[in-house]
């Protein structure tokens, strides 16, 4: 377990740190690699690849830079349709900062060379160089995955002129024949090396984010877990305007609301693991399916440790289903280990879930969930923050309605 909020203590280390734009996108795409059919560290290593073969093949700095990010980003559209799946990818890039270069590249993702490919049937040339590169690198690691180079590099000659650039497929070859196309990108290699040669290759080393990019990079971050399920539309976004308010009602400082928005946007990332099978359930979920729900706070707080900064966050989101009496999860903290931060998250999820739509019910209003929130404070969510909360969004209808007696400790439960 760790570390809780209430013990954490900010490490010297990390204290005045700033935060470089790769080192915050290459630990977010492993939260990409989460969803389902996708391979962990596959980014990452798709990023080795591809910019190995742009350095081969001569591509400008200005290019290289693009293609960077548009590797560790490619697969962030997580819609269903290919053509879709593109396009949302590359508005959110853009909507990231990073460039009109590695937007389109993350467009044209899968158009092929011989104009089979989606979403234009673009063909050759016609096809953004960076999209070819992302193209041949993707299938590189995926052709490798639990067999080996020398497989993926046939299967990529065979493709040339079909679905890959045959210039591209050559600069490969060559890098293979020369053995250096594959360093940090076998499967066992571990993900810590591959990451940190991932960072290594920073184009954009020198530039670091300020605070508002950060923000916006959460809640880019926050749209893509909302936007996995149409039951949690808004989820993340609405949980980081409740506690953003209830953390200034409560008078905290101006940095330590900061670190609970983050905290509120990214709180559900580690969802992104767990199949829409699940999200999407009509009936009661198996206790086999729980078990894997309730596995998505640790993955929250493992993606976001990976941040050296992020480090208060990642506890702080990963404690957003614990509850004071020791009765909530992953690690049945009690209320000492839970520092008000914590607190804040965990009362605006609640709410957050009890209001919105999901598979088994409608979503209750503000009514109805007000009673309901109140007889969970003291016992297992924290009273002041409850307080804040009713004031900030307006209580005076609560008095109307009786607490919901039966049945709400599942419901509440079921606010994963
Ligand atoms: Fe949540
Ligand atoms: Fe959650």
């Amino acid at each position: 377990m760790g570390q809780t909020s209430a013990s954490f203590r900010q490490d010297k280390k990390f204290a005045n740190e700033s935060i470089s734009l790769s080192e915050v996108i290459s630990a977010l795409s492993f939260a990409i690699d989460l969803t389902e059919g996708a391979v962990q560290g596959h980014a990452l290593r798709s990023c080795l690849l591809g910019m190995r073969i742009a350095d081969e093949v001569g591509l400008s700095a200005e290019e290289k830079s693009s293609l960077y990010y548009a590797l560790l980003l490619k697969d962030i559209g997580n819609e269903e349709m290919i053509g879709l799946r593109c396009d949302r990818g590359a508005s959110i890039v853009s909507k990231l900062g990073m460039g009109q270069m590695a937007a389109e590249a993350v467009r044209s993702l899968e158009e092929h060379w011989d104009g089979t490919g989606y979403p234009k049937r673009a063909r050759g040339e016609r096809i953004p160089m960076l999209a070819r590169v992302c193209a041949v690198a993707q299938h590189l690691d995926v052709f490798s995955m639990g067999r080996n180079a020398n497989v993926a590099m046939e299967t990529l000659e065979q493709w040339s002129g079909t679905w890959f650039d045959p210039q591209l497929v050559r600069a490969a070859l060559s890098l293979n024949s020369r053995g250096a196309l594959w360093t940090h990108c076998k499967s066992d290699d571990s993900h810590q090396m591959t990451r940190a040669a991932v960072l290594d290759l920073d184009p954009r080393s020198r530039q670091q984010l300020d605070d508002h990019q950060i923000d916006r990079i959460c809640e880019a971050f926050a749209d893509i877990v909302d936007s996995k399920s149409n039951f949690t539309f808004r989820h993340s976004m609405g949980v980081a305007e409740l506690a953003y308010g209830i953390a200034g009602k409560l008078g905290l400082s101006a940095d330590r609301v900061r670190l609970v928005r983050r905290a509120a946007l990214l709180h559900d990332i580690g969802k992104l693991s767990v199949s829409n099978a699940i999200l999407d359930k009509k009936t009661r979920l198996t206790e086999a399916e729980w078990r894997v729900v309730e596995k998505h706070p640790g993955l929250t707080r493992q993606i976001l440790e990976l941040i050296g900064p992020f480090r208060e966050i990642a506890i702080v989101a990963g404690e957003h289903h614990e509850k004071l009496d020791g009765s909530g999860y992953p690690n049945r903290l009690l209320s000492a280990d839970i520092s008000i931060e914590s607190r804040i998250v965990a009362v605006a999820d609640v709410y957050s879930a009890l209001s919105e739509d999901r598979p088994y019910r409608a979503g209750l209003v503000h009514e109805e969930i007000m009673p309901i929130i109140r007889a969970l404070a003291p016992r297992k969510l924290d009273g002041d923050c409850v307080d804040a909360m009713a004031a900030l969004i307006g209580d005076e209808m609560e008095q109307r309605f009786e607490p919901v007696g039966v049945g709400m400790e599942e419901l509440v439960r079921a606010c994963a």
